[in-house]
């Protein structure tokens, strides 16, 4: 089996980004801005929000932190969000879910200008994205893109199947494998017969945010895995251990490649935010 070295792949991205970044510094005499709003002190959020912001500074972007109480209401939460839209040098903006209970996703999401809609989840691009004119592109399932491509996969043509239809991952992910020419067969927690579906598929991409779930049996030989799950599981030792919804050493004899969990679809996904950023800040400075 081949690992699919999802920290390689990123670094590489990361360098041409940086090139583009000290270009865009050069021709507009500022960095393009990120600005991530964390409402709460939900762990996991803080670690991510923390390491978006490192990626930032690896890269040459400006980041702008915005910590809110968990207590935070939806007006104080709008207030915010518009003050972002409206400071010139925030080029994206990125709301981490999940939000605190009171706070209602959907709609505050909306509230961002999908000018500077880093994630691409407003309703807008998501619209322009399935329109084939997309602004910004689902970061986790772009990621997944740039990884096939990197490793020289022709997806075209290919019998592919995505476990999960979230609209952060398997519903763009199946977009954007459908764009690429795939044939692809979207499963999710209502499929009958899950591994009948997964069995048969060239290349099959999982996220269905199930620990380890899926395993020999569930591909076929020669099969392409991507593993977009991750989740912490505690060890005997009493530390956490990061894994994903795949058993990977149980497939490692029969599979052609996959990504491990961690240092697979997991650098990517910070990767093309920050490349969503810098689109962005490239379509502004050319209005
Ligand atoms: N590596 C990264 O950067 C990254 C980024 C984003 C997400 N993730 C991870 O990716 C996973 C998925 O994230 P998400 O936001 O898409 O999760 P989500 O919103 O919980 O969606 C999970 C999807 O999987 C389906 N599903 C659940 N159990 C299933 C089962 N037993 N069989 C088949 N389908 C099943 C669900 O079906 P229904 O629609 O029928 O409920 C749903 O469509 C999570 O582990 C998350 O932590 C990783």
């Amino acid at each position: 089996m081949q690992i699919f070295d999802g920290k390689l792949v990123a670094e590489t991205r990361r360098q041409a980004i940086k090139s583009r970044v000290d270009e865009f510094k050069r021709k507009n005499g500022r960095a393009p801005g990120l600005a991530v709003i964390l409402v709460g002190e939900d762990p996991a959020s803080q670690v991510y929000v923390g390491n978006k912001i490192k990626a930032c500074e690896q890269v040459g972007l400006t980041s702008f932190e915005h910590r809110l109480p968990a207590d935070t209401n939806m007006a104080q939460l709008k207030a915010v969000i518009q003050t972002l839209n409206d400071n010139v040098t925030v080029d994206g903006i990125l709301l981490q879910l999940p939000l605190p209970k009171q706070l209602k996703a959907d709609e505050a999401i909306n509230w961002i200008s999908p000018s500077k809609d880093a994630d691409c989840l407003t309703t807008e691009n998501l619209g322009r994205l399935w329109s084939g004119r997309p602004l910004t592109i689902p970061c986790t399932p772009w990621g997944v893109m740039v990884i096939l491509e990197h490793y020289g996969i022709d997806v075209v043509g290919m019998n592919s199947v995505v476990v999960g239809r979230s609209n952060i991952v398997g519903k763009p992910m199946a977009h954007l494998l459908v764009q690429a020419n795939a044939t692809v067969t979207v499963c999710h927690s209502k499929t009958r017969d899950l591994s009948a579906h997964t069995k048969t598929a060239d290349l099959v991409v999982v996220a269905a945010g199930q620990p380890e779930f899926l395993g020999r049996g569930d591909f076929k030989k020669d099969a392409i895995v991507i593993d977009v799950g991750m989740h912490r599981k505690a060890t005997s030792g009493g530390k956490a251990k990061l894994c994903g919804d795949v058993r990977l050493k149980e497939i490692e004899d029969t599979v052609k490649a996959a990504t491990p969990v961690p240092g697979g679809v997991g650098p990517m996904t910070i990767t093309m935010l920050l490349e969503n950023t810098l689109r962005l800040a490239e379509a502004r400075s050319l209005r």
